[in-house]
């Protein structure tokens, strides 16, 4: 069953829609769909001039939000996401071309194919339809060649995170029309991007848009390097939000002028009326879509995420030196019962890098970084998205899911996140056909 796309009015700024609710496939059609009341949906917001749902689907790397999921997200008239981070699992030929192989030049290449494949492909599924937008990790080595291939590949904005991207308008110089977003944490953070970016030659910069992620909430590498400060209220996004417009004012940004979306944690409409009562102008959602019927990862990989209990998720560090939050999966487990032992014989060994893709600029295990993650990330989160339960690194947000532990689909959760509307979706799926 689907919640077939709003019937759109414009009302006041807003937008007012009548929900319809259809199941052609499994018995419901177009002449039983039923008509609601109409809703009033939240503002929609802009990016270089493409008018968007205030959802940003999040990059999720390895693999998991490839053009599967961020061509969906796009086509529904949100942001959809692709992480640009070894992307060639996803396709047999590259896979097969890359076995056995530790030259890292060929890993990189082959990478590069596959993120050009995968823009192409996800621009294909949204259909002019929403912005597709390519995640790029500082902290990986190949970050400036990710940015440019992305920008040739034609992705409409790179969004950069686990790091500072103060380089990021330079590399994307030669690609006026992308839009350029970092991700950061806290008002700090955005006042030193800003400055650097308006002193970028000839006119300065500004970004096009800034995401906020709360690292308390949300999966994957944490934006707070120390462990402790997770829970610092300088992240609390009632706290963040003014102080971010207060650095706004001071450099005479007008309000308004670079959309702010927050991210972590957001599981509910109402989580998002609050985000956007707030200030922001959307928000960004991660292991919600990760467990999508487009998610790109194995089924596995989505039970793993849906049926995770709030005990089951851990931070732990990263080898990148991040905290990192995930589900406590056997390989998990297992490695943190060792960490302490394996950070004691850390040692800096280029040897180490198990692939030989050498991802990490900074990696704790091949650079013998004692007080950083002492595994090779790229081997444990491609187990993952095979959904390998024993081997995998299964990164994950903190909170429950809209739909507990039910796989549905990128529409179902879009229109839920925007009306509060789910449990009509659950009446129909139990309704006698
Ligand atoms: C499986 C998974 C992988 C992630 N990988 C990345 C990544 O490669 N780059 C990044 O910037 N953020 C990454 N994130 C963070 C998400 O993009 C998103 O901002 C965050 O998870 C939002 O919190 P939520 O999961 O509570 O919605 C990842 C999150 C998950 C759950």
């Amino acid at each position: 069953m689907t919640a077939s796309p709003p019937a759109k009015a414009q009302a006041g700024g807003r937008i007012a829609v009548k929900l319809k609710i259809s199941r052609s496939s499994s018995g419901y059609n177009a002449a039983m769909s039923q008509s609601l009341n109409p809703l009033t949906l939240p503002d929609r917001f802009a990016i270089r001039g493409r008018s968007l749902l205030p959802i940003v689907q999040g990059g999720m790397g390895v693999g998991v939000s490839a053009h599967g999921l961020a061509g969906s997200v796009a086509h529904a008239g949100a942001v959809g996401t692709i992480a640009s981070v070894d992307l060639r699992h996803h396709h047999a030929d590259l896979t097969a071309a890359a076995q056995r192989c530790r030259d890292r030049d060929t890993l990189h290449r082959l990478n590069l194919v596959a993120l050009d494949r995968e823009i192409k492909a996800a621009l294909a599924t949204a259909a002019g339809r929403g912005l597709v937008a390519v995640n790029v990790m500082k902290a990986v080595d190949a970050y400036p060649d990710h940015v440019r291939q992305a920008c040739a590949s034609g992705a409409h904005a790179i969004v950069m995170g686990a790091g500072l991207p103060l380089d990021l308008p330079e590399l994307a110089a030669g690609y006026p029309d992308v839009a350029l977003i970092p991700i950061l944490s806290d008002a700090r953070g955005v006042a030193v991007v800003l400055k650097k970016w308006m002193r970028q030659k000839p006119s300065g910069r500004l970004p096009d848009a800034i995401v906020i992620e709360h690292p308390r909430y949300a999966g994957g590498h944490l934006g707070a390097p120390d462990a402790n400060d997770l829970n610092d209220a300088r992240f609390d996004f009632a706290r963040v939000l003014p102080e971010i417009f207060e650095v706004f004012d001071a450099l005479c940004i007008a309000r308004g002028q670079i959309p702010v979306i927050v991210a972590g944690g957001i599981n509910s409409h109402e989580k998002l009326l609050a985000a956007l009562a707030a200030g922001a102008s959307a928000v960004q959602v991660g292991t919600a879509f990760a467990v999508t019927t487009e998610g790109d990862a194995h089924p596995n990989f989505k039970r793993v995420l849906a049926e995770a209990r709030p005990e089951d998720i851990v931070t732990f560090m990263s080898v990148a030196g991040l905290p990192a939050r995930a589900v406590k999966t056997p390989w998990l487990v297992n490695y943190l019962k060792r960490e302490r032992k394996l950070q004691g014989v850390a040692k800096a060994d280029p040897d180490r890098c198990a692939i030989g893709l050498h991802c990490l600029t900074r990696c704790g295990l091949r650079d013998g970084l004692a007080r950083a993650g002492q595994f090779c990330i790229d081997s444990q989160l491609v187990a993952a998205l095979k959904g390998d339960l024993a081997k995998g690194l299964f990164f994950r947000g903190s909170e429950s899911l809209p739909f507990g532990s039910e796989i549905r689909s990128v529409r179902e959760l879009i229109d839920y996140l925007l009306t509060g509307v789910k449990q009509v979706v659950a009446q129909l799926q139990e309704a006698p056909a």
